[in-house]
């Protein structure tokens, strides 16, 4: 059969995605998925696993896709033409979806034993997986585990949803529907939605998060009075605001440890909550993230790629990997000074108990380094300031210093639990003055201040912001 090309300007070509399809119900819906991606000039190439097979036929794929579908790990036809090396390295991004149970099993393990779980061990491209499953599969401690370590060595992961399954039960699980799929890939391809950049005015937005202990989700949805004119996207009747779509927002998080011997290290209180919640601010408004992290105890946000640094040296070498970006939220507690006599063996308590000297040295100021001016300064460079005398006239002095854009100022001392809490006051501090914002959750503050960022990429204000100005 003849595969149908789905579009004749090839020069109009803007990705190529490998498509590996699972067995699942929901790979209905990935025939779907290759239509609205070769409508946006995405080239597409499905890889069909053996148990997708029971749910779509190649041939359906194949004419969607226009390219012939690959199933088998050892094809002379598909060695022929392209070995699966080359397969994976060919995409600009690998698509797992529905990413099922064992797929992702495979994924954690490194096992090899058919064409798809080669691919994903073989690559070195970035990988996003739309997990689809039985609720009780999803929330099962094993694939929790699974998703944790996928998340931790970078693959990131859009969906599930909440809904009733194939299976009649209701929760987490779902596949992610096409669209917001089709406009998650684009996104990581850099490529503005279709559906995106409309002017037509729309009712106002709120937003509403979903936080489960398996994931969360958070998505603007419409109910109030403004006009907006930013970039929307449509599922389902449904209008989901995403502002920094194509922007990309790099956002430091949680402390850094600065070792002293293989057992010791100086480090602070810092949880990183603040931070993540951030990330995923940011990325339920659409924008590309990418969140360097100290050692902390959470989950990567949904939708957000995570790198995990221990130091204030390995924070800095992953933020300089992470640019350009046009948004940059410095949340880290970096320690301020690292031990440059620290040891390899434990420091053993010696028969005079002299307690061992520490040789200190300052670690790089980060935040000041990426607010110095150059090509890849990021266009807003966002810093906090953690204080505990003076909280004003020291952030407003510690803008200066740094030369950031914007400082988000708190209050750390003793008694306001904000290191390691939950909620947070603070001050906002910009080129046109202080704002007061009153005490919230760090997740009502992350979301206001990624709103408060879109406005500032040409996003209207909202007025349950209460910053109309
Ligand atoms: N920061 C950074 N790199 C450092 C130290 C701080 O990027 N080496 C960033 C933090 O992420 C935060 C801001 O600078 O956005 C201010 O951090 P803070 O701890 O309040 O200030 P310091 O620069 O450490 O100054 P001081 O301790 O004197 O208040």
């Amino acid at each position: 059969m003849a595969a149908a090309a789905p579009d004749d300007t090839m020069t109009a070509l803007r990705g190529r995605v490998l498509l590996i399809v699972g067995g699942g119900i929901a790979a209905y819906k990935i025939l779907e998925l290759v239509r609205l991606l070769t409508a946006a000039h995405v080239d597409v190439r499905c890889v069909l696993t053996k148990a997708g097979t029971e749910f779509v036929t190649p041939f359906s794929l194949q004419a969607l896709s226009g390219h012939p579908v690959h199933q088998e790990l050892f094809s002379l036809t598909d060695e022929q033409e392209m070995g699966h090396i080359a397969l994976s390295r060919s995409a600009d991004l690998l698509v797992v979806a529905p990413a099922t149970a064992d797929l992702l099993a495979k994924m954690t393990v490194g096992l090899a034993n058919d064409l798809a779980s080669t691919l994903l061990l073989a690559t070195d491209t970035p990988v996003l997986a739309a997990p689809a499953m039985n609720v009780r599969m999803w929330e099962h401690p094993a694939t929790r585990a699974n998703v944790a370590t996928l998340k931790a060595r970078g693959i990131e992961f859009i969906g599930p949803d909440e809904g009733v399954m194939a299976c009649g039960e209701y929760g987490f699980g779902r596949l992610a529907e096409p669209p917001v799929l089709r406009d998650a890939i684009l996104a990581r391809l850099n490529i503005a939605s279709p559906t995106s950049g409309s002017a037509r005015p729309h009712t106002s937005s709120t937003m509403t998060c979903t936080r489960t202990e398996t994931g969360s989700s958070c998505d603007i949805v419409p109910g109030g009075t403004v006009v907006r004119s930013s970039v929307e996207t449509t599922v389902d009747g449904t209008t989901l605001w995403k502002p920094l779509l194509g922007r990309h927002a790099l956002v430091t998080a949680g402390p850094t440890h600065e070792p002293i011997d293989p057992v010791r290290y100086l480090g602070n209180r810092s949880s990183g909550l603040q931070g993540y919640a951030i990330a995923e601010a940011l990325a339920a408004l659409g924008a590309r993230v990418t969140l360097v992290s100290g050692p902390t105890n959470l989950l990567a946000p949904a939708g957000v790629t995570l790198r995990r640094v221990e130091t204030a040296l390995e924070m800095e070498q992953a933020v300089r990997d992470a640019l350009p970006a046009d948004i940059a939220v410095c949340a880290a507690a970096v320690a301020d000074w690292r031990v440059t006599n620290a040891v390899t063996s434990k420091i053993k308590k010696s028969a005079d108990t002299t307690p061992p000297s520490l040789h200190l040295v300052p670690n790089p100021d980060i935040l000041a380094a990426l607010s110095a001016p150059g090509p890849h300064r990021p266009s807003l460079v966002v810093g906090f300031a953690a204080e505990t005398d003076d909280v004003e006239a020291n952030a407003i002095a510690k803008r200066k210093r740094k030369g950031c854009d914007w400082i988000v100022a708190n209050d750390v001392s003793v008694g306001t639990n904000v290191m390691g809490g939950t909620e947070n006051t603070v001050l906002l501090i910009t080129s046109d003055g202080v704002e007061h914002w009153p005490r919230m959750t760090k997740t009502d503050l992350a979301l206001r201040l990624a709103r408060r960022i879109a406005r500032r990429f040409g996003a209207p204000a909202l007025s349950a912001d209460g910053d109309m100005n």
